[in-house]
């Protein structure tokens, strides 16, 4: 196996799709992980196995985040490539009484963590990538941030804003030799999954969270921008964009479907 990642990083690495993201680059490419997660406990015990590094931090907390990606540079080693998969699904909880129900506080704690953890680590690997020939920045948002999520508008606003900053990153850096990778999945078998509402992203069936991590290494080592690992969702964007009405009003009914039969249980 060629070592082809250096050094990785993995927010969220300690759980669900970051845990085997962890363990599919340690197996496969990077010279070494660092499980960053705000779990200390699970991400020191998932670093042991996998001999690697565990940093405890939340991501959402710009300048301990900041000062967690100065320390690595500088006692671990410059960081080639950048896995940015921590997320929360936050927002699900009224959504048919008003889709803009949640408060500041859930919009804004969603914001930090589903957007703006991309852009404060980009803001300082992104320079150092440059100077040192390049690096690797893989995004985990979700087929939400291409497709919208029904039952909260909280995590498909915040997924399409990752979508929008993952575009924009490899747009302004791919000439300088910036890599970048977004992953869309729908449903993966994750706590995360487990504690949403049943919805229209299990439809085309519950991935596991290794089959996530292989796809993303199959991806990178494709060269794709856009990675997507339940096939259908390329059909989906497809049709959204061919016909945004008719898809607006086909998502509609779902809402309206899945929303209701929750409501039954
Ligand atoms: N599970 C799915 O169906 C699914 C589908 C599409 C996209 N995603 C995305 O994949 C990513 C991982 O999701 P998952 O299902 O593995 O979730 P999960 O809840 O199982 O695990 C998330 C991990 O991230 C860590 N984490 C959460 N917030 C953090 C913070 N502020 N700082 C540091 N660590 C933090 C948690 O401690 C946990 O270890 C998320 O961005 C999620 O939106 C998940």
């Amino acid at each position: 196996m060629t070592k082809r990642f250096g050094l990785t990083v993995i927010t969220g690495g300690a759980q669900g799709i970051g845990r085997a993201l962890s363990q599919a680059f340690a197996a496969d490419g990077a010279t070494q992980v660092v499980v960053l997660d705000r779990d200390g406990d699970k991400a020191t015990a998932l670093a042991e196995q996998l001999q690697g590094r565990a940093v405890a931090v939340d991501v959402s907390d710009g300048s301990a985040f900041a000062q967690a990606l100065e320390t690595i540079e500088d006692d671990i080693g410059p960081i080639s490539t950048f896995v940015s998969n921590a997320g929360v699904a936050w927002g699900f909880e009224a959504p048919l009484d008003n889709a803009a129900y949640a408060s500041d506080e859930i919009w804004n704690k969603s914001w930090e963590i589903n957007v703006l953890a991309h852009v404060r680590a980009a803001r300082i690997l992104v320079p150092r990538m440059i100077a040192r020939g390049g690096g690797t920045f893989v995004q985990i948002a979700s087929a939400a941030g291409l497709l919208n999520q029904i039952g909260s508008a909280v995590y498909g606003t915040t997924k399409h804003a990752a979508v929008g900053f993952a575009e924009n990153l490899a747009i302004s850096h791919g000439a300088q030799g910036i890599r970048v990778a977004l992953v869309c999945p729908q449903g993966v078998d994750t706590a995360l999954l487990s504690s949403i509402p049943v919805g229209p992203e299990r439809g085309d069936g519950v991935l596991t969270a290794e089959a996530v991590a292989l796809a993303t290494i199959s991806g990178l080592d494709e060269g794709r921008f856009l990675i997507l690992p339940h096939e259908g969702v390329h059909e989906y964007v497809r049709q959204k964009a061919e016909n945004t009405d008719r898809w607006i009003r086909g998502m509609g009914r779902l809402a309206q479907r899945f929303v209701s039969n929750d409501s039954e249980k």
